[in-house]
């Protein structure tokens, strides 16, 4: 099946109240995890590449294994998704690769370090909704700024520097007319999120609870939800790892997320600790080995666990076969009649 609008798959979880996982991918592996954590669970897919995961691979191996991916599960609805756009022009080069989604992350400028003022990112996420949209391509913008720093991309700090204001939301989403929403409540990108474990004040939930009131039909996007499982971090550290101490967003907090609005679930963190882990216990066991088969699969089960994990914990597992996926021409129909409306319908406050 053709890769699937990001917006019908949210669209879709909306209906079914459920969470989609959305997992950064850089190479084959990753990818075939992904995909055999949702042959298994029967679950519709978004993977994602940041533009580290674009470079790395050279653009096209990446978007050619997903092509793969798409033709090798006829059954599975997958979105192919930009993580982290920094710019108009990244946007427009992974739209013109066939990304069927894209975020445009105004947050901060395009240097991916330096907040922006609301009205620098209104203005570039608008250019790329007025871009997105007639090509059918679903747009997720960022209002508030999350914390850590991965790949050089980030504007570091705790998280709770930058959370997002509930009445700014509203005013982005009105004035942009994206389809998906990050959100900043406390989170942050890569291992190190908590210095000991959240309890439910830690994230701030009820500004997600009062942006999904006021915001109903605008698909919540959760980033640095990774939830650093210490069994994870224990075999890497097992193994040779130097791991800290460290904790992640507890799957509770996500599911309360979810029952409060949020349909993507971004995933990279957990998934990097299960490759290294199972990859260290190979080289530490058998290190007479030297063939890339024999730690490449151990990592590929280990990380098609975790997804398999989250997928259920989600709620996407069993979904795959709910819908007929729209073709991307009839998305750009949808959003020039109106019936995908791109104005957010605004509960009162
Ligand atoms: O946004 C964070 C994702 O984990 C991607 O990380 O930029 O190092 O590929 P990356
Ligand atoms: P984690 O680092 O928590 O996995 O977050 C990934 C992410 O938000 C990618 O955009
Ligand atoms: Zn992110």
């Amino acid at each position: 099946m053709p890769l699937v609008s990001m917006r019908q798959l949210l669209d879709e979880a909306a209906k079914g109240g459920y969470g989609v996982g959305a997992f950064n991918v850089n190479d084959m592996e990753q990818i075939q995890a992904i995909m055999m954590a949702a042959r298994q669970t029967k679950s519709p897919v978004i993977v994602q590449a940041s533009r580290g995961a674009r470079a790395f691979a050279e653009d096209l191996y990446l978007f050619r294994l997903i092509q793969a991916a798409a033709e090798l599960n006829p059954d599975i609805p997958i979105a192919m998704h930009q993580d982290h756009g920094n710019s108009f022009e990244t946007c427009k080069s992974a739209i013109e690769l066939g990304y069927t989604s894209v975020m445009m992350d105004g947050s901060l400028r395009e240097d991916g370090k330096t907040p922006s003022t609301f009205e620098e990112n209104v203005e570039v996420t608008r250019r790329v909704v007025e871009y997105a949209h007639p090509r059918g391509v679903t747009v997720e913008g960022e209002i508030g700024v999350l914390g850590g720093v991965e790949d050089g991309h980030g504007a570091g700090g705790s998280g709770l520097e930058h959370v997002t204001d509930p009445d700014q939301a509203v005013a982005f989403a009105e004035r942009t007319g994206v389809d998906a929403l990050a959100i900043a409540i406390g989170t942050s990108h890569g291992a190190y999120k908590f210095s000991k474990k959240p309890d439910g004040s830690v994230l701030k939930m009820d500004i997600l609870i009062a942006i999904h009131k006021r915001l109903p039909r605008t698909h919540l996007v959760m980033h640095g939800s990774s939830s650093v499982p210490k069994e994870l971090q224990d075999i890497v550290n097992q193994y040779g790892g130097k791991l800290k101490p460290t904790w992640g967003v507890p799957i509770e907090e996500i599911q309360l997320g979810i029952r409060n609005g949020v349909r993507k679930i971004n995933v990279d963190t957990d998934n990097r600790l299960a490759i290294t882990g199972a990859i260290r216990k190979v080289f530490a066991e058998t290190p007479e080995k030297f063939d890339p088969r024999d730690y490449l699969k151990p990592a590929r089960e280990a990380m098609a666990k975790v997804v398999a994990e989250r997928m259920t914990e989600f709620g996407q597992a069993g979904h795959a076969g709910d819908y007929k996926p729209i073709p991307i021409s009839e998305i750009a129909k949808g959003y020039a009649n109106g019936t995908l409306t791109t104005q957010p319908l605004v509960a009162a406050k």
